[in-house]
């Protein structure tokens, strides 16, 4: 799953066991869905959670966005159970949590199979130490950074500015740069706060991540523009191939633009962020 071609903007949790979201998330504009099995749902509702889900999901109807089934940790007593029933329901991936090294994907991937993408959460202490060698597994195609549960493990405090996760975000997009695959910034938890989630989504951007996991509806819109190349970004793009283009049609290699320089790797940065706006128009036709 290469992150420049479709969207990863906005990548909504829905609880599987909530009849009425799983309805409701064949019509919002997500670029992907994550249909949780494990801490939206209560113990008490997991079995029946399974059940709703998989049925949920035969019916489809949720169009060109990315399905992807968050199971249990296989060290719980559902996660066995989940993959087993999850897996010919039609997910485009299969999301394990609290992944620390390698070898739990390959637990899980001897369930599955070898061919269902694999998407790992990263919010554990040594997932992040094992990082490059986690996103490496062949079958892993996407990084969710897992903030709630590293702050809590790294006992650190919460800040709007995330610094005591700073490393940990990093490191997700290292690893998942490293291998060209995606990379999804954890959830803002103050649903209302349209303010707060715009900042941490243009952090999570500035950082190099495809899009946010979401937990609410009211959370996409913001979200889908603020990963999403601006107007600006995209005239300046296509200013600078020009520019470059022109450039080396006389035997240059380097154009000038804005007062800043264009090089080669410029122009691949510009054509990526036009790639990025036509999957994204290209999503939104449906
Ligand atoms: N996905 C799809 N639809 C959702 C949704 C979601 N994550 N969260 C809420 N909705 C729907 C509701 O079903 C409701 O639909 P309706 O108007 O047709 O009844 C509508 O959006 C408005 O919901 P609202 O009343 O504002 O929210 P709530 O109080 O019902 O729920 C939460 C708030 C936070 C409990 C709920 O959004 C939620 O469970 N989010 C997911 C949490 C999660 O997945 N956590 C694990 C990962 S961190
Ligand atoms: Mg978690």
């Amino acid at each position: 799953m290469d992150s420049t071609a479709r969207p990863y903007r906005s990548v909504l949790y829905i609880p599987g066991s909530k009849e009425r979201a799983l309805d409701k998330a064949r019509s919002l504009p997500a670029d992907a869905i994550i249909f949780d099995l494990e801490d939206a749902v209560a113990p008490d509702a997991k079995q029946e959670a399974r059940a709703t889900l998989a049925a949920a999901l035969g019916q489809g109807g949720y169009g060109n966005r990315t399905r992807i089934v968050r199971i249990n940790a296989l060290i719980t007593e559902w996660g066995l159970a989940d993959a087993e029933a999850l897996r010919d329901a039609g997910a485009d991936a299969i999301l394990l949590p609290k992944v620390n090294a390698p070898s739990d994907v390959d637990a899980l991937a001897d369930i599955v199979g070898p061919e269902m993408p694999i998407w790992v959460m990263m919010e554990t202490p040594l997932a992040i130490f094992n990082a490059r060698e986690i996103a490496a597994h062949a079958q892993v195609a996407g990084m969710v950074a897992g903030t709630n549960d590293l702050a809590k493990d790294l006992n650190c405090r919460s800040r709007p500015d995330r610094l005591p996760l700073m490393q940990a975000l990093q490191t997700i997009v290292l690893a998942a740069r490293a291998v060209r695959i995606v990379a999804v910034d954890g959830v803002y938890n103050a649903f209302r706060d349209d303010e707060g989630l715009k900042a941490e989504c243009d952090q999570g951007r500035d950082l190099g991540f495809d899009g946010k996991t979401l937990i609410h509806p009211a959370q996409i819109e913001v979200t889908n523009a603020a990963f999403a190349p601006a107007q600006e970004e995209i005239d300046l793009a296509e200013r600078q191939i020009a520019a470059y283009e022109e450039c080396q049609a006389k035997g240059e290699g380097v154009a000038v633009v804005d007062g800043q320089i264009v090089e080669n790797l410029h122009v691949a940065t510009a054509r990526r962020t036009l790639a990025k706006a036509r999957a994204i128009a290209e999503m939104e036709k449906g």
